[in-house]
């Protein structure tokens, strides 16, 4: 009876010897991420005493949008303009300095995964960065996170609209316009609504699990086996990506390839309609709140969505 118990005390004491080992590696590294901005920041401020700030989890939680961000964390210097020739993650964020579209998003109202997706809880490196096999939502870096500014910004599907700052956005659009992605798919964005092909008007909603579902990925290339890296294939080759099966040995098992075109897509041109593809949402499971839709001709963004 005694050897049981000393096993089960000894047992905690290693289950906890080693719940403080993780602890402490996981911490070390935002930590060190941290304690390096305010040794940087010190030095630019000529201000030794700056490098013992103490360092915390930070982070940004509005009550409206709900989303505890955590990415400042280690990208401590998002906000000032005296980073922008650092590395990352502490360089300031592009568009920043001189009143650029990110200033009309402030930082302490959106926070960062309202653009960026990936998981705003985590603090390292691993879980939010590159692909990360749990999450619904692949964190959005340069150019993919312009698939996000369609949440808000329903105008931009207007097909005479430019905006600078969606360069890689308009281009798809206007590619899908040009190549006629209506003529086939429901596009309610577009205001087309053919059954040839699968509607894809709420496809950027889908969480990865979703498309995972549907979507066979056994003849990509590569091995990041999410949603934008089908499509991309898929828009570089179709046929190569949706083969269907017309050698099956029963006849009733026989199906077509697709017959979506091959366009012959430059790289860019892929990334383009990859990144438009991934814009078209689904406002109901966006459900992003009221006060923060842009204002467009006297109706906000979301009276605009439903007409
Ligand atoms: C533990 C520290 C840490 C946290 C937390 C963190 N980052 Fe980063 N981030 C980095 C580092 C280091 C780099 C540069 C190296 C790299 O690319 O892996 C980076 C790079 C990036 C990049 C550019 C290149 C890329 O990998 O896509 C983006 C965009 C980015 N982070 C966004 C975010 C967002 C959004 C969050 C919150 C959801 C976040 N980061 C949370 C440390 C962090
Ligand atoms: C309104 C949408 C929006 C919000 C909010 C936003 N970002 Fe960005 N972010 C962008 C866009 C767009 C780019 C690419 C800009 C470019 O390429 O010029 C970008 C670029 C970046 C980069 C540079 C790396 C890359 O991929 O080019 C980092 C790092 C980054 N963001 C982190 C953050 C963090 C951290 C937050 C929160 C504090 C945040 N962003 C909030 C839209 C946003
Ligand atoms: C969560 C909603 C939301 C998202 C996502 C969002 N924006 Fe905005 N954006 C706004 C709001 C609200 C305003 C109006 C701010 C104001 O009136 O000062 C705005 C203003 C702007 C403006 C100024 C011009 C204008 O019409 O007011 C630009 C440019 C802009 N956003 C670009 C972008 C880009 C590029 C992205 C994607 C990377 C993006 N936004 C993502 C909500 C959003
Ligand atoms: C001739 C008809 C046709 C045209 C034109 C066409 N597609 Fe398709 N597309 C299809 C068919 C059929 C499928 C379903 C089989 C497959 O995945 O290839 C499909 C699949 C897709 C998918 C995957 C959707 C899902 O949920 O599985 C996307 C995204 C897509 N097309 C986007 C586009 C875009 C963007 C354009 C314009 C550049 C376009 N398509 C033009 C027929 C077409």
């Amino acid at each position: 009876m005694k050897k049981h118990i000393m096993f089960a005390a000894l047992s905690v004491i290693i289950f906890l010897e080693l719940g403080m080992f993780v602890y402490r590696e996981y911490s070390a590294e935002w930590k060190t991420y941290q304690a390096t901005y305010y040794e940087k920041l010190a030095e630019k401020m000529n201000d030794p005493k700056l490098a013992g700030s103490p360092l915390r989890v930070n982070q940004i939680w509005d009550k409206n949008l709900n989303r505890p961000d955590r990415c400042v964390t280690c990208h401590a210097g998002i906000a000032n303009p005296a980073f922008e020739n650092e590395p990352q993650p502490y360089t300031t964020h592009p568009d920043f300095k001189d009143e650029g579209f990110i200033s009309k998003h402030s930082f302490e109202k959106f926070g960062c995964t309202i653009c960026h997706e990936g998981d705003g809880q985590a603090v390292t490196v691993a879980a939010t960065h590159g692909v990360v096999r749990h999450l619904d939502r692949q964190l959005l870096s340069a150019p993919y996170v312009q698939a996000a500014c369609t949440k808000c910004h329903y105008e931009l599907y207007s097909r005479d609209l430019y905006w600078p700052e969606a360069d890689v956005l308009m281009k798809g659009k206007q590619l899908a316009y040009e190549l006629g992605c209506g003529a086939c798919h429901a596009i309610r964005q577009f205001g087309t609504d053919p059954t040839a092909a699968p509607d894809i008007s709420n496809l950027g909603s889908k969480t990865e699990l979703a498309f995972s579902l549907v979507h066979d990925f056994s003849q990509l290339e590569s091995e990041d086996h999410i949603t934008r890296v089908w499509e991309w294939e898929h828009f570089k080759n179709p046929r190569k990506i949706v083969p269907g099966n017309p050698d099956a040995p029963n006849p009733r098992d026989r199906t077509s390839p697709t017959i979506m075109p091959d366009w012959d897509l430059t790289d860019e041109e892929a990334t383009a309609l990859t990144v438009f593809v991934l814009s078209l949402r689904d406002p109901q499971v966006e459900n992003v709140p009221r006060s923060y839709l842009p204002k467009v001709d006297g109706h906000d963004g979301f009276l605009q969505y439903r007409e």
